[in-house]
């Protein structure tokens, strides 16, 4: 049953027959991220007027020009309230939309001849919906739908740009289904193997990658520059801990359906690394439906959830990883999806996922998963490792926006979310760079980072090596081996101010030889990465053998165990775990908590790329961590 819209009467009625309110112009609300026919989808013909649209209307929520600050103020570990995370009733109680939105934008739409009694507000208020007609809302939004034709993916509509009246603009987020077009391109063949058929897995999915060549594995600590193990990262990066609090600590790895972890695989690695875990396996959260094959099926659909796994579940043994297994294997999910099942404050039942990024449940369509969308169906886990991206420009900034606000909001209620950087340097997914429309261009030169790790509240992880010839105990470089760490500026969210001294100083002093056309250089947007691993080599179990694998989604598991540990050295003197680690990560006083990265570079878009460097740089972002170095820092603090 979905609640019709709840607002206190008096308020109400009193808006609806007071004086008409001022009328204002319709002005440009958002428009199209990226052109339909970059991807492969063609304009083929007008919506017919009478398709029904479930219409979902994002309002603007209150607070969320405080949200940076409000995050520091229990994340800077020199803030008098650090640690002092939110409930999920705080964050819905500074963040809710205002009365004053819910009804300015009721009354429009009243006024707009859609009648009150077909508006629905979710529970949380953040999203109006209601049923509407394709041409009432083409009236009401100023705007016209189209069908667009792609040769394998089918048929999906969508508009160019829609507009509202100036006085409903600054209550809206966004609206959907609108211009958040399918950003799925179609994929070079030599990637598509590498990832899932679905929604959420091709273009989002950014590796890992295997060698081709068929060198027999042999690992010891003396040749790690050829086969990272756990023993080998134990090693760099000084992980020497048995976990104490496994039982309160909580530590979650997201997956995107087709993708999938094979058990007899786990067993295969854990044989070798350590055996006292043969049998070990995560605890499984499907979310909208979502599905585990555990027979083995190809490098492409077990090689991520694999890789994950195998390295989060030895290198934190005995703590229990929790598999946020997301999407059914019709329709796949996109981030909104994982969200929403650990964030019942961004879950919405018809709410406000978008049918073309994510998932939409139930899913109408044959052999889809008809159950209800997993809402708020798992507390959110201390750490979440994601080794998932999408480029930045497939994405309008009020999407980015809204799902960016609500890793901020995870982090306020004590909650890491790492995401690996991406694999193809300043290049997007599959290498491809953007033209300066920042449209995707065969040739292109303009550099094109990618999403969600522009977003200043998740921390992202870039990939290392340890360089050919060399060993534990050197210094490590910027991974150069079949992929170069995905590294950058954002083109939509400004710079945080956590990483400002840190990211200017890397400007002024090594200036990067580009053009301001090429990236944003003007020390005002965000950059990436924020920490880096080990992420070249890797000794992973697939499907039966072991291969060796190259990425940023190996550095991401093993960046999310080592804070997965130092939470469980916290929570064992009863303090909390570190939640939004970005401003730990530049504080001064961790500079030397971290192996700082000064040799290598994140090539891509016909230029050698940033350059790693002293302190910051876009290739490694503050360099490694050191597990030792921190856990006697974080257990000073409150
Ligand atoms: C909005 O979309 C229409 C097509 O529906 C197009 O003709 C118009 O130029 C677009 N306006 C802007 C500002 O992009
Ligand atoms: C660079 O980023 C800042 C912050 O997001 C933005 O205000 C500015 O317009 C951007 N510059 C260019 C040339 O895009």
């Amino acid at each position: 049953m979905r609640p019709t819209i709840l607002l206190p009467a008096s308020i109400f009625w009193a808006c609806v027959y007071a004086a008409p309110s001022t009328q204002s112009h319709h002005v440009l609300h958002e428009k199209r991220a990226v052109e339909p026919h970059a991807l492969g989808w063609f304009q083929d013909r007008r919506l017919d007027a009478r398709q029904l649209l479930p219409m979902r209307f994002g309002l603007r929520q209150q607070n969320m020009h405080r949200l940076e600050e409000l995050l520091l103020e229990v994340s800077d570990p020199l803030s008098p309230k650090y640690n002092q995370h939110y409930t999920p009733a705080q964050i819905i109680d500074t963040f809710a939309p205002s009365d004053e939105s819910i009804i300015a934008v009721t009354q429009w739409l009243v006024d707009s001849g859609i009648s009150s009694d077909r508006l629905h507000l979710d529970g949380n208020k953040g999203w109006i919906h209601f049923d509407a007609t394709a041409g009432e809302v083409e009236d009401i939004l100023k705007t016209e739908y189209y069908i667009y034709v792609h040769s394998s993916r089918g048929e999906q509509y969508g508009c160019h740009n829609y507009s509202l009246p100036a006085h409903i603009r600054d209550h809206v987020d966004l609206i959907k289904p609108t211009v958040h077009f399918n950003p799925h391109p179609s994929l070079p063949t030599s990637l598509q193997r590498r990832a899932g058929k679905n929604l959420g897995a091709p273009s989002i999915h950014g590796g890992p990658k295997k060698a081709t060549d068929n060198v027999p594995i042999t690992p010891t600590l003396s040749n790690c520059d050829q086969f990272i193990t756990p023993q080998c990262l134990r090693s760099l990066y000084s992980i020497y801990y048995k976990p104490l609090s496994a039982k309160e600590n909580s530590f979650g790895v997201v997956a995107f359906t087709p993708q999938s972890y094979v058990p007899s695989d786990l067993d295969l690695f854990f044989k070798n690394f350590p055996s006292s875990q043969v049998g070990a396996r995560p605890k499984t959260v499907l979310i909208d439906g979502a599905v585990v094959k555990s027979s083995p099926q190809s490098f492409a659909l077990n090689g991520e959830s694999d890789l994950d796994l195998e390295y989060a579940m030895s290198l934190t043994y005995p703590q229990t990883v929790t598999l946020l297994q997301t999407g059914d294997e019709v329709e796949g999910a996109g981030f909104d999806n994982w969200l929403d099942a650990v964030d019942g404050s961004f879950c919405k039942y018809k709410g406000g996922d978008d049918p073309s990024q994510d998932g939409m449940y139930p899913d109408t369509l044959p052999g889809g998963y008809k159950g209800k969308a997993s809402c708020g169906i798992v507390a959110p886990p201390h750490v979440v490792s994601v080794s998932y991206i999408q480029d930045e420009y497939t994405v309008t900034p009020a999407f980015a926006n809204r799902q960016c606000y609500e890793y901020g909001k995870l982090g306020m209620m004590g909650t890491t979310v790492f995401h690996s950087s991406g694999d193809n340097g300043v290049a997007g997914n599959g290498g491809v760079c953007l033209n300066s429309k920042h449209q995707p261009a065969s040739g292109g030169t303009v550099f094109n980072p990618g999403f969600p790790v522009s977003c200043p509240y998740v921390t992202a992880v870039g990939a290392t090596q340890i360089n050919p010839g060399k060993t534990v105990n050197d210094p490590e470089g910027a991974c150069e081996q079949v992929i170069y760490s995905g590294g950058g500026f954002s083109n939509i969210f400004p710079m945080p101010s956590f990483q400002e001294s840190v990211v200017k100083t890397f400007l002024k002093s090594h200036p990067p030889p580009y053009t301001k056309g090429q990236f944003n250089n003007s020390g005002n947007a965000r950059g990436f990465p924020d920490i880096s691993a080990n992420g070249a080599n890797f000794v992973v179990a697939v499907d039966g053998k072991f291969e060796r694998v190259y990425g940023t989604s190996a550095s991401a598991p093993v960046v999310a165990s080592i804070f997965t540990l130092l939470n469980d050295a916290r929570l064992a003197v009863k303090k909390g775990p570190l939640g939004f680690v970005n401003p730990l990560i530049y504080s001064p006083m961790t500079r030397l908590l971290f192996n700082d990265i000064t040799s290598g570079g994140n090539q891509g878009c016909g230029t050698p790329g940033f350059t790693a460097t002293t302190g910051w740089d876009p290739v490694t972002g503050m360099g490694t961590p050191n597990f030792v170095k921190l856990l006697a820092y974080v257990l000073t603090l409150a």
